[in-house]
């Protein structure tokens, strides 16, 4: 175990890498810890770096352009990276290098190639690096989290976890949508939420192989932007777009039991539909919602008591979120939880989304291996 990082007066400094909506939920939760500074930010918008700047009262000397600059400055001791996919790895590296321990943004990177370099860092220099997986932080999905661990389920041998969008490209043209900086469409963006939250609820089985598609049906013809969020819609004919709006897998899983996966951002459905529904030999659970925005959220869980049907309904706590994603990250780095905390459990998704892209191209089923 490293010993805690905090400067002389025992607080923790925090950066912040990247300034849109991800890079401000960090910024927020940063501001709003005890025994926590936020000192650095560094993002390529000078007007909005100096607005957040202001907000947050980050000295001018510690609000860098590029993501180096910081890195290099040696003022902060724990640093998030909410970037474009592509600078996650090369950023997270450097930074473990430099000392820091690291949080990033999801997904963990471009590649599970560019993923195993993170947590071989991570390894290397005894630093805590956590990825972003703020969904599983929601009360619904702890709830029914404490239910598997519980057992009233039995064994959950088949599962299903899906997000599709209705109108929800974020940015036609934007880093997103282009395979260079994102390194894939909704199953890279919004997918690997579920995945995250299917395999946290079912006690992180392996994954031992894949079969997936892709397709690309609205994106190139300049439809399916986002029609919310910070995210322009544009009108532009022909977008750059070279990523799936579309994913669907079929995985198998350690043990023999099989997760459905889907995911898109654009679909011809009434509102958007997200989902994890899990399949025990004693029970059942589903979490839904959807709406647009989301306008429901249902959490429902079947099973029998003395041999007559039954629906649970457990205690919700509140939803954590990205909050809850650095508060967990500071405890780990106070407590010196570096092996814990190496990222090793967000490269098995990353190398189960390289299966997926793999097998649609292939269009063959692709073996993880155990
Ligand atoms: N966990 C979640 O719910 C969630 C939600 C949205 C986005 N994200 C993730 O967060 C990341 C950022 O997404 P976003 O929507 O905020 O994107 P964005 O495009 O709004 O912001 C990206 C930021 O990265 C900065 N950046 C790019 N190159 C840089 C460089 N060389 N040096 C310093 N800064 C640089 C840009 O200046 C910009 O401020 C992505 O990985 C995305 O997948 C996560």
């Amino acid at each position: 175990m490293s010993a805690p990082t905090t400067n002389e007066s025992g607080t923790l400094r925090a950066g912040v890498i990247g300034l849109g909506w991800a890079g401000q939920q960090h910024m927020d939760a940063y501001a709003q810890l005890d025994g926590v500074e936020l000192v650095a930010l560094a993002g390529l918008e000078p007007d909005k770096l100096a607005l957040l700047g202001d907000q947050y009262g980050v000295p001018p000397e510690r609000r860098f352009g590029d993501w180096s600059e910081l890195v290099a400055a040696d003022c902060v001791d724990v640093v998030s990276v909410a970037t474009p996919n592509n600078l996650h790895a090369p950023v997270t590296v450097a930074a473990l290098d430099a000392g820091l321990h690291v949080l990033s943004e999801k997904p963990m990177a471009d590649t599970g190639a560019a993923a195993q370099t993170m947590v071989d860092a991570a390894r290397r220099n005894s630093q805590v690096l956590d990825i972003t997986f703020n969904h599983r932080r929601r009360g619904d999905v702890q709830a029914l989290k404490q239910v598997v661990a519980s057992g009233v389920l039995g064994d959950i041998y088949y599962a299903k976890a899906g997000w599709l969008r209705k109108e929800g490209i974020p940015g036609l043209g934007s880093w997103f949508t282009q395979q260079s900086a994102s390194g894939g469409g909704p199953l890279m963006d919004i997918g690997v939420h579920m995945l995250d939250m299917a395999l946290f609820l079912l006690g992180e089985p392996d994954v031992t192989s894949a079969t997936a598609s892709t397709y690309a049906e609205f994106g190139p013809r300049g439809q399916g932007a986002s029609a919310y969020g910070p995210w322009a819609k544009t009108d532009g004919a022909t977008p750059d777009f070279d990523v799936e709006d579309l994913a669907t897998a079929f995985l198998r899983l350690g043990g023999g039991g099989t997760l459905l996966l889907e995911s898109s951002w654009a679909q011809w459905i009434p509102y958007d539909q997200c989902y994890v529904t899990l399949y025990g030999t004693e029970g059942g659970a589903s979490i839904e919602w959807g709406g647009f925005p989301a306008t429901y959220r249902k959490l429902g869980i079947w099973t029998q008591k003395d041999g007559v049907p039954a629906e649970l309904t457990p205690y919700v706590p509140e939803d954590g979120q990205h909050l809850q994603a650095v508060t967990d990250f500071v405890s780990a780095v106070r407590a010196g939880a570096n092996v814990e905390h190496d990222g090793s459990e967000a490269l098995a998704r990353a190398r189960v989304v390289d299966a997926c892209y793999a097998s649609a191209a292939q269009r063959q089923e692709i073996s993880l291996g155990s």
